[in-house]
C-alpha cells in the first residue's frame, strides 16, 4: 500500500510513520510536510535510511506542490495530520489555521479526487463537539459546537471531506481523537509544556481554576486506531477515538511535578484562555465495535514513559525551543 501522509514530521504523524514502518510491512510512505514550527525531521530519524520511506517538503496549501506528489507517487490512500493544532495560537493568529486547516484540507481532497485516490482517512479532533456537560459523552452524532478557531477550522474541515463522499463517492473516514501525549510532542501543549519548565524549575501556567477536564490518550494508541479506521473504517463515517482516562488539568500537573520529585509551588495559576472548553468527554464505542481497536497504554504508564523521554532527550527540546518558540511563549503568556 502507497500512503501520503501528510504532517508526517509533527507529533501524531510521526508516531503513526514511525509504528507503519515498525514491522516488515510491505507499506510504502511519502511524507508531504512544510516543516513549520511543529514539524521536526528529527522525530523520523528512526525511519529516514528505510527505503519504504520518502520526504517531500511541501504545503497542502499550494495545489501544484501537492499535484507534484500525487503525480509522482500515486497513493493508494492519504492519511491528513498536518494542521496547526494549537488552540492558543490559534487565538493569538488564526489566519494560518484557517489557511491549513480548511484550505489546505481542500487541496488535498481536490488531489485526491482527480488521481482516484482509493481512500482518504482525514484525522481530526474531539474538539469539534465543543464543551460536554457532565455526565453526557458525545458519540459521532452529538452537534458540532466548536469554540475556537482551532477547532471551528477542524468541524469544517471534516464536513468539508465528508461532503466529497456523498458527492463525489470518495472512500473518506474522519476520525476525532482526544487530547494525545507522548514522545516528541511540541512542548506548547500542556503535557510537554508542563514538563519541560519542570525539567528547568520554572513556573508550571495553569488556565483559570485547572479543573478543566481533559480525555487523555497515548499517541500510539491513536495512531493505532488510525490505522484501523484506515483497513476497516467504512466510508462517510465519523470514528470516535478516546483514551477512557478523563482527569482535571490540575491533577495532571500535580503527577508530573510528582515524577520529577518537585513541589507544587511551582504551579502558577494564570488567566484562562479565552472561549476555554471546560470538559471534553466522547465515547469510542463505535471504533471499538467495528474494528477491534481498544487502547493498550494506562494513563500512569504512559505518562512515566513520557517523563522519562522528556528527561532523556532534553537536546531535542532545546532544538524545537528556537527564538520562534520563545517570542510565542512571550506572547501567549506574559501577560497572563
Ligand atoms: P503538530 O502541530 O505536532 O504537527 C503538525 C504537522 O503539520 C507539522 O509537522 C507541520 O509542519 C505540518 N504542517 C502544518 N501546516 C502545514 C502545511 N500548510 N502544509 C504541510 N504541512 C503542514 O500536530 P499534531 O499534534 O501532531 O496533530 C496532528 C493532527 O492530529 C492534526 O490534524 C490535529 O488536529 C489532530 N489531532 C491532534 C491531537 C493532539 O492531541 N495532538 C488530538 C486529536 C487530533
Ligand atoms: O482534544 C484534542 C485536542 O487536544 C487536539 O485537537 C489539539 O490539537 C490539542 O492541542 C489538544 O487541545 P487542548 O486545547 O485541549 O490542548 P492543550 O494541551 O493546549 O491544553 C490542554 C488543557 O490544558 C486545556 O484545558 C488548556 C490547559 N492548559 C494548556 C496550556 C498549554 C493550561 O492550563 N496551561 C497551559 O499552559
Amino acid at each position: 500500500m502507497k500512503i501520503v501522509v501528510t504532517g508526517g514530521a509533527g507529533f501524531v504523524g510521526s508516531a503513526f510513520v514511525r509504528l507503519a514502518l515498525a514491522g516488515p510491512a510491505d507499506i510504502h510512505i511519502a511524507n508531504v510536510d512544510a516543516l513549520t514550527y511543529a514539524g521536526n525531521l528529527e522525530n523520523l530519524a528512526a525511519v529516514s535510511g528505510d527505503p519504504r520511506y520518502s520526504f517531500h517538503k511541501a504545503d497542502i496549501t499550494d495545489p501544484a506542490a501537492i499535484e507534484a506528489v500525487f503525480a509522482e507517487f500515486q497513493p493508494d490512500a492519504v492519511v491528513h495530520f498536518a494542521a496547526e493544532s494549537h488552540v492558543d495560537r490559534s487565538i493569538l493568529s488564526p489566519e494560518p489555521v484557517i489557511r491549513t486547516n480548511l484550505n489546505g484540507t481542500f487541496t488535498l481532497l481536490e488531489a485526491a479526487r482527480r488521481h482516484q485516490t482509493a481512500r482518504f482517512v482525514h484525522v481530526s479532533t474531539d474538539e469539534v463537539y465543543g464543551s460536554i456537560d457532565e455526565p453526557y459523552e458525545a458519540d459521532e452524532h452529538y452537534p458540532l459546537r466548536a469554540s475556537s478557531p482551532y477547532s471551528a477550522s477542524k468541524a469544517g474541515s471534516d464536513l468539508l471531506a465528508l461532503s466529497y463522499c456523498t458527492t463525489y463517492k470518495m472512500n473518506v473516514s474522519v476520525t476525532r481523537a482526544s487530547n494525545n501525549y507522548g514522545p516528541f510532542q511540541f512542548p506548547e501543549k500542556l503535557i510537554p509544556l508542563m514538563i519541560a519548565n519542570a525539567l528547568e524549575g520554572k513556573a508550571l501556567p495553569v488556565y483559570g481554576d485547572g479543573m478543566q477536564i481533559r480525555d487523555w490518550l497515548y499517541v500510539d494508541d491513536h495512531c493505532r486506531a488510525i490505522r484501523a479506521v484506515l483497513e476497516k473504517g467504512r466510508a462517510g463515517e465519523v470514528y470516535n477515538i478516546g483514551g477512557s482516562r478523563a482527569l482535571p488539568n490540575i491533577e495532571v500537573v500535580q503527577r508530573i511535578l510528582a515524577a520529577n520529585g518537585q513541589p507544587e509551588s511551582l504551579i502558577k495559576y494564570v488567566t484562562d484562555r479565552p472561549g476555554h472548553d471546560r470538559r471534553y468527554a466522547i465515547t469510542s464505542d463505535k471504533v471499538e465495535r467495528e474494528t477491534g481497536w481498544k487502547p493498550q497504554v494506562e494513563f500512569e504508564q504512559g505518562l512515566a514513559d513520557t517523563v522519562r523521554w522528556f528527561r532523556d532527550n532534553t537536546g531535542w527540546i532545546a532544538n524545537v525551543r528556537s527564538g520562534a518558540y520563545r517570542d510565542f511563549y512571550e506572547s501567549n503568556y506574559a501577560t497572563r
